[in-house]
């Protein structure tokens, strides 16, 4: 029997990167409790969605007593403050995020997927990390933003440097050589943007960075370094937990190859599909939050500056909420959503936009990929414990078929929000 701190150090470790579900099974069964340095993990569905929605919540990472940098935030990225500045950073991206505005990238989505695929078709081998997941969402939050995605490049190395520092201050998880190399890619990262912002002042477009740099030159609601961190947070958020999602989903189809041809027989299972991907095996696995008053979680107590970590990826797995919860199920009751979106005010503002793009691949790799299967028996994991997805995952297949001429607008393109 090990200790519920026992189990955190395990989840952190690299021998539970391939399959953390055990070890956030008796960290649930444990209940909530404070390590020795004020970190309490919190692994129930009801406490988590609780947690999620509690005023004494505070999304600013910097108020932790445990925090490497207690000065304030370090970046005005909206992710990680608390209202007023939070609702007021929300609202200025919020429209272009909206069912309408998502529903209406669906035809364009389509249209990339089969684009990767015909690739794949061609070159006769297929990753479908490096040649489908990654590839997909890069592309479409390049396109919304208006970002060139011929310098993807570069902005893919600073995002997995700040996609590092996402994970929360444990031992062994947040070195010091980890922070510094944040700090230069927020830094790079920020030159870029000013560099495009530049050039997108004086010819703008119809996209969400020329959007939002019009706000900042007319209104008082927005500062530059404001548009800067919104920017960098929109190009991150945007793709490496889809990524993740995609992959995840295309493993979990493969493993359960019955429930993959249900989904080639009738693509709005695609849809179900999403939703147990996210569920079963999370792209973000945990949130951080840290208390701004005493309270209760579970019968553990919580102090002021101490560091929640909400393991929504335990949540989700928990049986109070979803019966037997370690199975794959598309055909599961749907009646209570997972929390791999987060849950209260920073509820994820591109699950839409996600899901509709993961909704498409799993559709398109069912009907076109024939005869799917792991190239290998083992997947290796990327190495961060906050978002969770396989490093790479090769996959054989007879024939990839071509494309059916789609109907105007295609099938799981209809669906948003
Ligand atoms: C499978 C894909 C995705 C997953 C699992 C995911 C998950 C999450 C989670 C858990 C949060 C809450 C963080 C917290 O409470 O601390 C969040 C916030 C956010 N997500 Fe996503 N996300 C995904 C895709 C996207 C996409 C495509 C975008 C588009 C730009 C996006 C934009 C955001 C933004 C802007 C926030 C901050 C919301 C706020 O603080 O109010 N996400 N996401």
């Amino acid at each position: 029997m090990s200790s519920p701190s026992q189990d955190l150090a395990r989840l952190v470790s690299w021998e539970s990167r391939p399959d953390p579900y055990p070890v956030l099974r008796r960290l649930r069964e444990a209940g909530p409790f404070t390590t020795g340095d004020g970190v309490v993990p919190v692994s129930g569905y009801h406490d988590c969605r609780t947690l999620l929605r509690h005023p004494a919540m505070s999304s600013e990472r910097e108020r932790a007593r445990q925090s490497p940098t207690r000065r304030g935030p370090r970046t005005r990225n909206f992710l990680h403050l608390d209202p007023p500045d939070h609702t007021r950073l929300r609202g200025l991206v919020a429209k272009a995020f909206s069912p309408r505005v998502v529903q209406a990238l669906g035809p364009r989505i389509r249209e990339l997927a089969h684009g990767l695929l015909d690739e794949a078709a061609d070159r006769g081998s297929f990753d479908v990390v490096a040649d489908f997941a990654h590839p997909l969402p890069v592309r479409v939050i390049c396109e919304l933003l208006g970002v060139p995605y011929a310098d993807r490049r570069d902005f893919l190395r600073w995002s997995a440097h700040l996609s590092a520092a996402l994970e929360p201050p444990l031992p062994g998880l947040r070195t010091p050589e980890v922070g510094a190399e944040a700090a230069r890619a927020r830094a790079a990262f920020v030159a870029y943007f000013r560099d495009l912002l530049r050039r997108r002042r004086d010819d703008p477009g119809d996209d969400l960075v020329s959007g939002l740099l019009r706000v900042e030159q007319e209104s008082d609601r927005l500062s530059e370094s404001e548009l800067l961190a919104t920017c960098v947070m929109l190009v991150n958020a945007g793709h490496e937990t889809t990524v993740n999602l995609i992959a995840n989903g295309v493993l979990a189809l493969l493993r359960h190859p019955a429930q993959l041809a249900e989904v080639r027989e009738d693509p709005e299972l695609a849809w179900a599909a999403v939703e147990e991907v996210l569920r079963h095996d999370a792209p973000v696995q945990l949130v951080t939050r840290v208390a701004t008053a005493p309270l209760s979680v579970g019968g553990a107590p919580v102090e002021t500056g101490d560091l929640v970590l909400v393991l929504l990826a335990a949540a989700n797995r928990d049986p109070a909420a979803y019966p037997d919860p370690d199975r794959f199920d598309l055909h599961r009751d749907r009646s209570t959503p997972s929390l791999a979106f987060a849950a209260g005010p920073h509820f994820c503002l591109g699950a839409g936009l996600a899901r509709l793009e993961a909704a498409i691949a799993f559709e398109l790799f069912a009907d076109r990929v024939v005869g799917p299967r792991p190239a290998r028996d083992t997947v290796e994991y990327k190495p961060n414990v906050t978002l969770r997805g396989p490093r790479a995952l090769d996959v054989e297949f007879d024939a990839i078929r071509p494309a059916r001429p789609e109907p105007g607008v295609g099938r799981a393109s209809r669906r948003a929000g």
